[in-house]
């Protein structure tokens, strides 16, 4: 039996931003399960953070059929926290997952055929315990198959109730702008593109894929906004124990850790002190302060790493001097794994 009731206050303070030309509005900042929401974290943590996160007004929750650890974990925690605590408000939830990577073994366990798609949400839907997802992604662009057939399996899983919207991450620029052809020519246009973008990583800026996504009238939520806590204070003195890049088969291994980008990020800490904020706050501003960002999809380890980040919502105003002062410090960086 659930004990917990969500704040009555959770919708006065948190902006909504519309998804592209939809009806749709997200909270400014949407939380994000790819890690700390596995087999490795105690449930009780989830909890606290969904909960908080929850009565902050971020009703929109991200996943994805591979997150974990162990791929699978994030959704089946998520479905327990549904049942536990979130039944009564699924109405006000936001849920979306996404296909494309590894998930079984065999021809069809990963990338964009139909056969995945359609049977990878079925999966996701059992393990979460739900009807249907709200938004369902194309995880990445598989170069195998025609993008036809991916889009359509989206259209079809729409027709079939699974899902309300679909979405499109992680594709590059000409395979996006077909996508977004495809979908509004199916009546189905793409809700949100999702692609990783923060002061340190520009590709989606350089290829034009930000201004696509206005330009197509789909939102761009923008993924590891914090560089997956390098834009962080997290490794400006050393490698704390426990921090993602001392995890096993890390997503964050310290070789992108050089000291040009540690030099980079510590005259961004200094900027941000400068701001009244810490690098996670300055980083998430910056980002916010972009008519053409719908939201930032976040990660936490802790609530007090969400409340952190939280109050980047307060100072979203950026002097010229400190634009360029961001521009001249990131330009130069180049990151291992784009
Ligand atoms: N579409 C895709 O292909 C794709 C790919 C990646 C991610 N995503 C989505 O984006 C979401 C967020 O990705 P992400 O986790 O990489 O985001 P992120 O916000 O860039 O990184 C989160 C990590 O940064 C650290 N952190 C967060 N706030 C902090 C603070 N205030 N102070 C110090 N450290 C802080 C924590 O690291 P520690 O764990 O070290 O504490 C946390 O786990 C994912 O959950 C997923 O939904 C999508």
């Amino acid at each position: 039996m659930s004990t917990y009731v969500a704040a009555s206050e959770r919708y006065d303070s948190i902006q909504y931003r519309r998804c592209g030309a939809s009806g749709v509005r997200i909270p400014a900042i949407s939380l994000g399960l790819w890690q700390n929401f596995g087999t490795d974290a105690p449930m009780e943590r989830i909890r606290e953070i969904a909960h908080y996160a929850f009565d902050q007004g971020i009703c929109h929750f991200d996943l994805a059929n591979n997150y974990g650890p162990i791929p699978g974990a994030a959704e089946e925690n998520f479905g327990k926290l549904l049942q536990s605590s979130f039944k009564p408000y699924r109405d006000e939830l936001f849920i979306s997952s996404k296909a494309g990577y590894l998930m079984w073994p065999g021809p069809y366990g990963e990338w964009g055929s139909r056969k995945y798609l359609i049977s990878s949400l079925d999966q996701s839907l059992k393990r979460m315990k739900l009807d249907y997802v709200d938004l369902f992604y194309t995880h990445r662009f598989d170069p195998n198959t025609p993008l036809e057939e991916t889009l359509q399996a989206l259209v079809d899983i729409v027709r079939q109730g699974k899902a309300l919207y679909v979405g499109v991450s992680r594709y590059p620029h000409d395979a996006a702008l077909k996508a977004y052809e495809y979908l509004k020519e199916s009546k189905t246009p793409c809700l949100l593109f999702q692609d990783r973008y923060n002061i340190i990583d520009r590709m989606p800026e350089k290829e034009g894929l930000l201004d696509m996504s206005k330009e197509q009238g789909a939102g761009f939520i923008s993924f590891s906004p914090l560089q997956q806590g390098l834009l962080t204070n997290r490794y400006l003195n050393g490698v704390p124990e426990g921090s993602r890049m001392t995890k096993r088969d890390t997503s964050l291994p310290s070789k992108v850790l050089t000291p040009q980008l540690l030099e980079a990020l510590r005259g961004l800490n200094a900027l941000a002190e400068r701001r009244g904020q810490s690098l996670a706050q300055m980083s998430l501003s910056w980002l916010l302060a972009d008519p053409r960002i719908t939201s930032v999809l976040i990660g936490a380890s802790s609530l007090a790493q969400l409340k952190d980040n939280l109050k980047s919502l307060n100072n979203t105003s950026f002097t010229a001097e400190e634009l360029q002062e961001i521009q001249r410090i990131s330009a130069p960086i180049q990151l291992f794994d784009r």
